[in-house]
């Protein structure tokens, strides 16, 4: 809590506080050295970061966005093609597919996880699309493009429901990249493989963002493809420098899109951390739901399922009043967040694309109730009793009227 009680939604300085002396001794080495691109630094994290998600692979990245645009380029999808995602989600999401040259489209989640609901999933190609037996790729009937990928997204740090969605992709032949953008370390019990696997290695590829304030944040921008395809993993490293395997050798024209060494010493560090703390925030959201549990109906709490590990990048709640839960929060001194108020098919971005309200009904409900309390490897009991203080009130007068 700060000295005037003030609750932070996030807290990044008390982390950097601490890890201080050796962030500030990897900055002066990589002066001194003047390694600022590619070399070992990127190399370790790379490998680091593997072994972290339980995969062969990790190339570095310059954000999520470009993991998420290379990622799909590298596992086959075409200019042309149709991806498929969910509504709820960050707009990156959305925006990758189109740099990639994709259409993106959209299936409805469940109300519950907030994840891409499976059964809309199946829904989707059972009667939306159609196999075209000359290219063996199901196509949109109405849009007459080729469905080749789908995008799960591992969102507030859950993983989405993998087992049937890996299913219905190997059915209906569709490439699988995880947005794991807010999950690293989150985990997936596999009732088929039975056993537990991580977010970012159950995909053909997977994209990480180390913004600042995820799980696991650099000191800048700074994002990851995890796979265990060396081909995908090597067109990533292809498409992330200019399209060049070799100094000036240009196969393919690529992007400026690696990550820099700096922010992969810094991620090196911090790393080290990280287990420890995703366990600080699921203890967080234990002391979270013990404290709500008793708001009665005016509050749900998220759903943890069994099959899942989440890591809480973010405790989202529900209201029916989220705007007057909101504003009493931030008359109280603590920060909030909507993560995300408008869902994506019904941004001004794709007005042309002929979406409209009433089209993904539970992703727009869930984008009018949800409330982001805060959340960080850190968060004090203190500092949970006071936002609970405020969301009891709220309730209260809610039973009351
Ligand atoms: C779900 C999701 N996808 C993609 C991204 C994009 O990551 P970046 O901001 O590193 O480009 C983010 C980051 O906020 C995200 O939360």
């Amino acid at each position: 809590m700060t000295q005037t009680g003030n609750v932070p939604f996030v807290d990044l300085q008390m982390l950097h506080r601490e890890l201080e002396a050796e962030l500030v001794a990897a900055f002066k080495e990589a002066l001194q050295t003047a390694g600022f691109i590619g070399g070992p630094s990127v190399s370790g994290f790379e490998r680091e970061f593997a072994d972290f998600c339980d995969t062969k692979y990790c190339a570095g990245v310059s954000s999520g966005t470009d993991a998420l645009r290379f990622a799909l380029t590298a596992a086959g999808v075409e200019p042309g093609d149709i991806v498929v995602t969910v509504p709820l989600t960050f707009f990156a999401t959305t925006e990758a597919i189109s740099q990639a040259g994709a259409r993106p489209d959209f299936v409805d989640i469940d109300g519950c996880t907030y994840t891409m609901n499976p059964e809309k999933l199946r829904e989707y190609m059972e009667t939306q699309c159609v196999l075209d037996s000359a290219t063996g790729k199901y196509v949109h009937r109405a849009l007459g493009k080729p469905v080749t990928a789908v995008i799960p997204v591992h969102l507030y740090g859950q993983t989405a429901d993998m087992d049937p969605i890996l299913e219905l992709a190997a059915r209906y032949r569709l490439i699988v990249i995880e947005d794991a953008c807010q999950a690293h370390g989150a985990e997936y019990f596999s009732k088929k493989e039975n056993r537990w696997r991580k977010a970012g290695s159950m995909g053909r590829a997977a994209a990480f963002s180390f913004y600042p304030g995820k799980n696991l944040g650099a000191c800048g921008e700074a994002g990851a493809v995890t796979t265990n395809d060396e081909a995908v993993a090597q067109k990533v490293r292809i498409l992330r420098d200019h399209g060049q395997s070799k100094k000036y050798h240009h196969d393919v024209e690529g992007y400026n899109g690696r990550l820099d060494a700096i922010q992969a010493e810094i991620l090196r560090i911090k790393l080290r951390h990280l287990a420890e703390w995703n366990e600080q925030r699921r203890e967080s959201a234990k002391v979270y739901n013990d404290l709500l549990q008793s708001m009665g109906e005016s509050v749900t709490l998220p759903t943890q399922p069994s099959w899942s590990k989440p890591v809480y990048h973010l405790y989202v709640i529900r209201t029916h009043d989220r705007e007057n839960l909101q504003e009493r929060m931030t008359g109280a001194g603590i920060g909030t967040g909507i993560h995300y108020p408008i869902p994506l098919h019904l941004l001004g971005a794709y007005a042309s694309f002929g979406w409209k309200r009433g089209d993904f009904p539970v992703s727009e409900e869930a984008a009018d109730q949800i409330l982001s309390l805060p959340m960080f490897a850190g968060l004090h009991a203190n500092q949970q009793q006071r936002v609970a203080g405020v969301v009891a009130e709220f309730a209260s007068v809610q039973i009351a009227k």
